[in-house]
């Protein structure tokens, strides 16, 4: 019996939601470790749609258990939200259902604003971050002076915390971010309610995702984001500021890597990128255009519209390896119906020498261009398609040649956003 992580293999947003809603039938628990609301997760489940940004994708279906790892930075009111409109749908109707970690950093105003303030500070060199104020929030768990939930439920301590925090955020935002003080009184009280209002989901989520575990119950760690938006091995500095990886499973949830037998890359069948950041087969044309409009590329958090290229197989490679990908999901087959000729970029080239692994260097990437390999496209409308032999000849081709090119196995094609649109080829959790 396997646990499973979920995990970008791109730049994010690759349907990472669709999977892991369709892999929760066969899960107990569902964790999320890294990230924070800068996620968009979405969900297509007969015919209805639904974003999750905090809430594990595992929350439409009934009795499931739903982890907020302490890896995660935790906006309160963004989830108070989020748990709301859940409920009010029918779902989490238990509240035993959704568990946050004691040790989950919250996300404060001054977070919030520092980002904002920052990137417009940044102009054109902007990261183009969510505004959510990821970055800040872990700058602060890095520090030290975070505020846990831990802390926010022990009244004394989260004053204290506070009252320095703000002292010193106070005078970054107005000398140097130009932005007005925040008023201590009013994020105190604020937080306060929001503290009543979650205090009974918060809990020590290592010992019960472990206690799971020991029963035989089967665990699904959904990643956020992308491994080409890893702080440690993507675009740095165009990355989030999150450990997005494998590795970022164990450290975001507490459990031990052995307790995670399978680990399966979500990879769109092309790439797309929100924000700025170097982006080797990006396309500024006509093709860019057709992908984005096919394939509904605008963002689910910020509804940025996304940078959409052909598939970069050296990124990928780079995301199995990184991971130790045991399989990869394709999505959005469907999206490349139409096109004559799908280029796929097998390498980089940059002042005449070829590369084959992912540059460290954002010069180098900025300067990447990529050599590309031509496959033959298809007509046919695949979103009726659920065994593979009845995928166009092609088509299988072009699945292939992505498996040879990245050197993992695909275990799953995607051919719509809806649950049912997807040919299973392996289940990870039969392994
Ligand atoms: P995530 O952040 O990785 O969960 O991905 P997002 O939800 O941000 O973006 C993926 C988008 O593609 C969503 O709108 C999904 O509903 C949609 N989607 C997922 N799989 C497929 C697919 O195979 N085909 C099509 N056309 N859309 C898909
Ligand atoms: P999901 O989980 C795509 C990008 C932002 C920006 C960079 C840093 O839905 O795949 P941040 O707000 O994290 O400091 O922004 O990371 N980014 C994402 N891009 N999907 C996401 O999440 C993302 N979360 C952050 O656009 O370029
Ligand atoms: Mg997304």
């Amino acid at each position: 019996m396997a646990n499973v992580a979920i995990i970008g293999a791109q730049w994010g947003d690759e349907g990472k939601g669709k999977i892991v809603d369709l892999f929760t039938h066969d899960a107990d628990v569902i964790v999320r470790y890294q990230g924070g609301n800068n996620a968009g997760h979405t969900l297509v489940v007969n015919g209805k749609k639904t974003v999750l940004h905090l809430v594990p994708s595992g929350a439409l279906h009934a009795e499931k258990l739903c982890v907020i790892g302490n890896g995660v930075v935790v906006d309160p009111e963004v989830l108070i939200d989020e748990i709301r409109a859940l409920k009010a749908q029918g779902h989490l109707a238990n509240d035993e259902q959704i568990r946050i970690s004691e040790q989950a950093h919250v996300i404060m105003p001054y977070h919030k604003l520092i980002d904002q303030a920052r990137e417009r500070l940044r102009g054109e060199g902007m990261i183009g971050t969510t505004g959510r104020g990821i970055g800040p929030a872990y700058e602060d768990k890095i520090a030290r002076v975070g505020i846990r939930f831990v802390d926010l439920l022990e009244e004394d301590t989260f004053r204290e915390k506070l009252e320095r925090n703000i002292q010193e955020k106070n005078f970054y935002l107005k000398a140097i971010l130009k932005e007005k003080a925040l008023d201590f009184d009013q994020i105190h009280d604020s937080y306060c309610q929001f503290r009543d209002q979650l205090k009974g989901y918060v809990t020590n989520t290592g010992l019960l995702l472990d206690q799971k575990i020991r029963a035989g119950k089967r665990v699904l760690f959904e990643g956020a984001q992308g491994t080409l938006l890893d702080v440690d091995h993507g675009t740095y500095p165009y990355v989030t500021s999150s450990s997005t990886i494998t590795g970022g499973a164990c450290s975001g949830s507490g459990v031990g890597p052995q307790h995670i037998q399978q680990v399966i890359g979500i990879s769109k069948a092309y790439t797309t990128r929100v924000g700025s950041g170097p982006f080797p087969t990006e396309l500024h044309g006509p093709e860019g255009e057709t992908l984005r409009r096919e394939g509904a590329e605008f963002g689910a958090t910020t509804g940025r519209s996304r940078r959409c290229g052909w598939f970069d197989a050296v990124g990928v490679r780079h995301a199995v390896r990184m991971n130790g990908m045991t399989g990869i999901a394709l999505t959005k087959l469907d999206v490349l119906t139409g096109f004559k000729k799908i280029p796929i970029c097998t390498a980089y080239r940059y002042e005449g020498k070829t590369i084959d692994e992912f540059p460290a260097s954002s010069k180098v990437m900025q300067g990447a261009k990529p050599v590309y390999e031509e496959m033959d496209g298809w007509d046919q409308t695949l979103d009726n398609v659920r065994n593979f032999s009845d995928l166009p000849l092609s088509a299988q081709k072009y699945v292939k040649r992505i498996e040879e090119v990245i050197g993992s196995e695909i275990i799953l094609v995607s051919v719509g956003p809806g649950r049912e649109q997807t040919i299973l080829l392996k289940n990870p959790f039969e392994k």
